[in-house]
Parts: C-alpha cells; structure tokens; sequence
C-alpha cells in the first residue's frame, strides 16, 4: 500500500516520499482496519515535515499527515464502537501514525462514525472546526450580540470562526492581510472584513462604537498579536493559536499591566488529551451534525490525487490560496 513517508526534515515536497510499504496485518482485538478516501493538508502538516511543530516525532524516517476521513473494511473482536462500512473521522492525535496513506489499523475505541456527507468537508472536521468552535466557547464566557475579533480571517480556521459565530450570534471583527481576500470573505457573506494594519485597534473601536471585543483569536504572532492585543476592551484575553508569522507572540505592558489583557495559547491537541471520550463524541457529534445538514463548509481550493503528493504540497504552501488542499486517496 501506498504511504506517506519522511526520512528528514526540509521543504515539505521535497522530502514527502510516496513509498510502498506491507499490507496492515489484520485488525486484533480491539481494532479496526479502516481504508482512507481523503486527507486534508494543514499548516501543521507542513511544519511537521520542516521540523518546526510542537511535538516533532521523536525518530525519522515518520509517516505524514494528521486528519482525514476513511471506511471501517474489517474490525477485530470485541469491537461494537463501530462497523464494517462505516464512514469514520481520522484524528491528528493518530498523527504518529500519519493519516496519508491507504489503509491504516486503529484502536477502534477511538474511532468517530461520520454521517454521510461531503468527503472533503469530513476530511477537514477533526481539526480547523474543533479549533474555532472551542476557541469561541472555552476562554471567555460570551453572550449573542458580543464583540469578537480574529486575523488571518480567510484562513479554513477563520472561515469556521465566520460560520460557528454566526451560529452563536456574536459579532466577528475577520481581519485579512490583503484586500482581493477581504473581497472573497464579504462576497461569502462576511461583514466587518479590514486589512491588518497600525490603526487597527482605532478602526476596531469605530466599528465597535467603543464596545470593543473581549476576546481576540490570534494565528498569527509577532506584531499581529499586539495589535490585536490593543484592539480589546480592558481585562480582554487574546487566544494565540497559530505561529503563521513565525515571530514571538508580542503584547505591551501597557495592555497587561495596565489594561489587564490576558494572553492565552490553544492547541487542540492538549484538549483532545485532557477530555473524556464522551465530550470529544459531543463535540464531534455536533460538527458532523453541521456539515451533514450542509449548514457548515469551507472552501476547497483543489483535490488532487495521493500520486501527485509533491504538487498538492507545493499548492498547500503557496500563499494566497481561496481554500484548502486535499487529497483523493481512494479514487
Ligand atoms: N492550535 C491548534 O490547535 C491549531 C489547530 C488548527 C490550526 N492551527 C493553526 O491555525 C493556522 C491556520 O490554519 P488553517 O488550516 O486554517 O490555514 P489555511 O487555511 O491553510 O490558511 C492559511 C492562512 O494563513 C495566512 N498566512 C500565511 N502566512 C501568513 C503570515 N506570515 N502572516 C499573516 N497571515 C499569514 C494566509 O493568508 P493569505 O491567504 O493572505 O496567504 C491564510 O489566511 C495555522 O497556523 C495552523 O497551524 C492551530
């Protein structure tokens, strides 16, 4: 079968390898032999393969790819969780053993059965969404008509962050760094689209009448952070989530010592480890639930088969994108 394998760190299409390795042996106990159909390439997929994630893997050569969506073929005994023909998410926490190949052997316990709907929405569900929608609801207690600010506003991530605050009913300030990507979020249906700059935190209080958010989303770092930082009302928290810039998340003393501005990481792979199976089913439940009824969906910008790797991760990394890259494993 066809995997995903790197046995250094670099530019992402050059040392991703489709190699040909022995079939999984047939599911045990407990497990599951699931069949992938589709795979989404995400920024931390690429900083896995540069070297420059959170936790790289420990020993090379590693198996790429950390999401996808895929179809239980076989399970092994003592298995009810889930069964033969089932359409099951594939999670970034399996990220050891890299979602981008055909076939993969799981803990069948830790397997999520889908609802049918659109592949590459699936294969896009484990993380972006889980993201936004626990950034909104996990650091400050808001309410519907309250204020909310996030940059790189146009990425899969900010486009969830767009449609679960509509959900919610708050008011989301989406802030982009070029003006041909404002025009795509406002013809989507966005409002308060605005281009990063200096006198953002001027421009967020005139849209805000003075009422400014309490919460600001941040993937950026570096200088972005702080301008976000200045835009939020005093005892406001900003959710760094993203190191896009690659630059150190900076805020002034001026915003934590004197205006009470908290600053807060978020990895969704932290919450995954702390909560039980039951709130990570629920969380699930209620994604899938959106995307299923055709609610909730992000632009795709490509699907391209699993052989043409290199060119899906040379697209991926170029700047400038309208959507997401996936990858058709099964044709
Ligand atoms: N902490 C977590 O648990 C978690 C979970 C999911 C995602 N993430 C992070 O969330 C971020 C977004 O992921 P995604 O999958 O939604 O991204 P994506 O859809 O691939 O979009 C990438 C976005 O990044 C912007 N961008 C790239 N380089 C930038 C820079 N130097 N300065 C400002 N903006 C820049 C792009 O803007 P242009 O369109 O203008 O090029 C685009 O909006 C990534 O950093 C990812 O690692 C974190």
């Amino acid at each position: 079968m066809l995997v995903v394998q790197y046995a250094r760190f670099g530019v992402p299409a050059e040392v991703a390898e489709l190699v040909e390795l022995p079939e999984p042996v047939a599911p045990q106990a407990g497990e599951a032999l699931v069949e992938v159909e589709r795979v989404a390439i995400n920024p931390g997929d690429l900083l896995r393969l540069e070297g420059r994630y959170g936790n790289n893997v420990a020993a090379l050569p590693a198996f790429a790819g950390a999401e996808g969506v895929g179809r239980v073929v076989q399970i092994g005994p003592g298995v009810n969780r889930v069964k033969p023909g089932d359409r099951v998410l594939l999670h970034q926490y399996f990220a050891k053993i890299g979602t981008w190949r055909e076939r993969l052997v799981m803990p069948a316990d830790s397997l999520m059965a889908m609802p049918e709907a659109d592949l590459s929405q699936l294969a896009m569900l484990s993380v972006n969404p889980a993201t936004a929608l626990l950034m909104l609801t996990d650091f400050v207690a808001l309410k519907p008509g309250d204020w909310v600010v996030q940059n790189a506003a146009n990425s899969a991530v900010g486009h969830w962050l767009i449609k679960l605050a509509a959900t919610m009913g708050l008011s989301l300030i989406n802030v982009v760094r070029r003006e041909d990507a404002a025009a795509e979020l406002r013809a989507g249906g966005a409002t308060h689209v605005i281009i990063d700059g200096p006198d953002l935190p001027d421009r967020i209080g005139e849209i805000t009448a003075g009422k400014r958010p309490r919460l600001a989303i941040d993937a950026i770092g570096g200088e972005a952070t702080q301008r976000l930082a200045a835009s939020l009302a005093e005892g406001g928290t900003v959710v760094n989530y993203g190191l896009l810039s690659g630059e150190a998340c900076r805020v002034a003393a001026h915003d934590t010592v004197f205006r009470d501005v908290t600053l807060r990481g978020f990895w969704l792979q932290r919450w995954w480890i702390a909560s039980t199976q039951g709130a990570i089913d629920a969380l699930y439940a209620q994604l899938s639930g959106l995307v299923a009824s055709g609610a909730l969906s992000v632009p795709v910008e490509a699907v391209y088969p699993l052989r043409r790797l290199k060119d899906a991760l040379n697209h991926a990394g170029r700047p400038g994108r309208t959507g997401k890259i996936v990858m058709a494993v099964k044709a």
